[in-house]
This record gives C-alpha cells, sequence and structure tokens, in this order.
C-alpha cells in the first residue's frame, strides 16, 4: 500500500503538518484490565476491568475510602511509589502495558500527567519557571525561545495566560486558589501529556474558579484523554461522558460496580448501588 504521507501532495504536506503543530498530541486511549492493588497486605482495590477512552471524560466516583485515587494513581505508576505498595493485572496505553517490563516509569508520568486535590505549585519559583519545573527534567539544556514558547503555550491552554502574562516572574504562590490549579495543569500540559488524570480537582476551589476548572476541561478535551475523581455528583454529570462507580465491600477493597456513559449512570444505572450512590443515599 503506498505511504499514505508520501501520497499528500507538497500543498496537503504542508497543510498537515501546520495542523499536527497547532493540535499537539492527538488523544490516546486505556485500557484497564483486571488490575489490582496492594498496600502492603491489604487490597485496595480488586480486578478493575474498563476502558479508558480517547478523547473524552471519564469521572471515577464513589464513597471515600473506595479507591479512587489509587485507582487512578495506577494509571501512571504513581501508586508504585508508595513503599509496600503493587499492582498486578495490566493497563496499557495506547497498546502498550505500561507495567510491562522495560517500559519507563518516569516516560510514562510524562505521557500520563497529574493533577492533585490541593493546587502544589513550587512556592518559591516563579510561575514561568514553574511550567518548566516538569520539562527541564527530560530536557535540561533548553533554549530560552524554547522555552518562552513553551510557557505560553501551556499557559494559553490552561486558560491562565492572559492573567499572568505581565508578571512571568512573580513566584508561583502570589496567584489566586485557582489560577495555581490552572497553573498546575500548564505545568502538567507542558511535558505534552496523552492523558491527563486529575484527583478532586476543584474540591479546594470555590464556585467561581470551579466552573472555570470545568470549562477548561471541556477545552481540553478536544485534544487529551481526561480521567477525573470527583465527589461532586452534579460535577460529574456537567463534565463526564463516561462514569466508573467504585464501592468498597466490607472488606474495604474497592471494586467496580458500573461503568457507563454519563447518560446512563445518571438517568438509568442498572445497579441499586449506583443509584443509591448518585441519589445520595449511601457515601
Ligand atoms: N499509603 C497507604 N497505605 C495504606 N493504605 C492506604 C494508603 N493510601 C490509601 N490507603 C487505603 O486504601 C483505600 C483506598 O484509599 P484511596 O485514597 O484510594 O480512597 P479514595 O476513594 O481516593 O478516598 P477519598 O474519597 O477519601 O479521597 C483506603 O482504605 C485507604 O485507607
Ligand atoms: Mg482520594
Amino acid at each position: 500500500m503506498a505511504d499514505p504521507i508520501a501520497a499528500l501532495t507538497n500543498a496537503q504536506a504542508a497543510r498537515a503538518e501546520a495542523a499536527t503543530r497547532v493540535q499537539a498530541p492527538t488523544a490516546a486511549g486505556m485500557d484497564v484490565e483486571q488490575l489490582s492493588a496492594f498496600y502492603g497486605r491489604f487490597q485496595a482495590l480488586a480486578e478493575i476491568t474498563l476502558p479508558i477512552h480517547p478523547g473524552a471524560v471519564t469521572a471515577v466516583i464513589g464513597p471515600s475510602g473506595c479507591g479512587k485515587s489509587t485507582f487512578i494513581r495506577c494509571l501512571n505508576r504513581l501508586h508504585e511509589l508508595t513503599p509496600g505498595a503493587r499492582v498486578t493485572g495490566s493497563v496499557r496505553l495506547e497498546g502498550v502495558d505500561i507495567y510491562q517490563p522495560g517500559v519507563d516509569p518516569a516516560r510514562v508520568r510524562q505521557l500520563v500527567g497529574m493533577v492533585f486535590q490541593k493546587p502544589n505549585p513550587f512556592p518559591t519559583l516563579s510561575i514561568y519557571d514553574n511550567v518548566l519545573a516538569g520539562v527541564r527534567l527530560h530536557r535540561p539544556r533548553l533554549s530560552r525561545a524554547e522555552a518562552d514558547e513553551i510557557v505560553e503555550r501551556s499557559l494559553r491552554a490552561a486558560a491562565l495566560w492572559d492573567e499572568v502574562k505581565d508578571k512571568l516572574k512573580a513566584p508561583g504562590s502570589s496567584l489566586s486558589g485557582g489560577q495555581q490549579q490552572r497553573l498546575c495543569i500548564a505545568r502538567a500540559l507542558a511535558v505534552e501529556p496523552l492523558v491527563l488524570l486529575m484527583d478532586e480537582p476543584t474540591s479546594a476551589l470555590d464556585p467561581i474558579a470551579t466552573y472555570r476548572i470545568e470549562e477548561l476541561i471541556w477545552e481540553l478535551k478536544q485534544r487529551y484523554t481526561i480521567v477525573i475523581v470527583t465527589h461532586n455528583m452534579q460535577q460529574a454529570a456537567r463534565i463526564a461522558d463516561y462514569v466508573a462507580f467504585l464501592l468498597a465491600g466490607e472488606d474495604r477493597t474497592g471494586r467496580l460496580i458500573e461503568f457507563d456513559t454519563a447518560q446512563r449512570i445518571f438517568t438509568n444505572p442498572k445497579r441499586k448501588e449506583t443509584e443509591d450512590y448518585i441519589t445520595g443515599k449511601i457515601g
């Protein structure tokens, strides 16, 4: 078969190349299969199997302690950084098992970025240097022009550029909580991930800052695959395309009770436990 790139005319090739430059990464899917997670002898998650669809928002919901944070930390190999913690099963990113021998966990964490509940910019680093913090780990010899370009692109993508472009040298801690969270999103985007994990990214924010992050998530899902943990059912209904509902049993081990489209989960869940949780009867 002819090489599809070679078959393009020069004009088409130029347009295609320009398009890849502005669109940045294409969204990637993940497949979680029979994933179990342990802290020492305690099993926090049992045999979770679900797809993470590319270019969509998947919300992970469930009562406190059911394993939501543990689950998303297994998606970029952060879980294993806890002493005694381990994982069984597989997590494939674009078909490649991130747990297979030879895979570099640092590379996985670059492709699958994470934003945490409490905005955690480096307080003494400038806004500019905060955005570059992750990039510099991989590319210590960045030119000034490249650095400027990455900072502007990432801050624009995180919907923060206009608010900070005149004070890039100010410390990260000089921003409001909502701005700090967008700075953390910019820092995660700067390394050009394929997937963005967010663990209750708005739970420390006021309603207006929360709304801005939700709007941003809407924009980001054009280019990134997003997995978000949230306790807020309204938020999940507003932003999620798919929902995974986890619940821990008497043994405190979290299991996947239901995975479906958000539409289905919020209007017609199959399982009674799901209905009880989303209507506020449990958790
Ligand atoms: N470092 C750890 N060592 C031992 N057990 C842990 C550790 N971190 C979490 N756990 C346990 O694993 C289970 C799942 O915790 P996890 O933090 O993933 O829950 P969660 O659903 O994110 O809860 P929350 O909604 O409160 O954030 C809980 O029983 C918790 O006590
Ligand atoms: Mg949690």
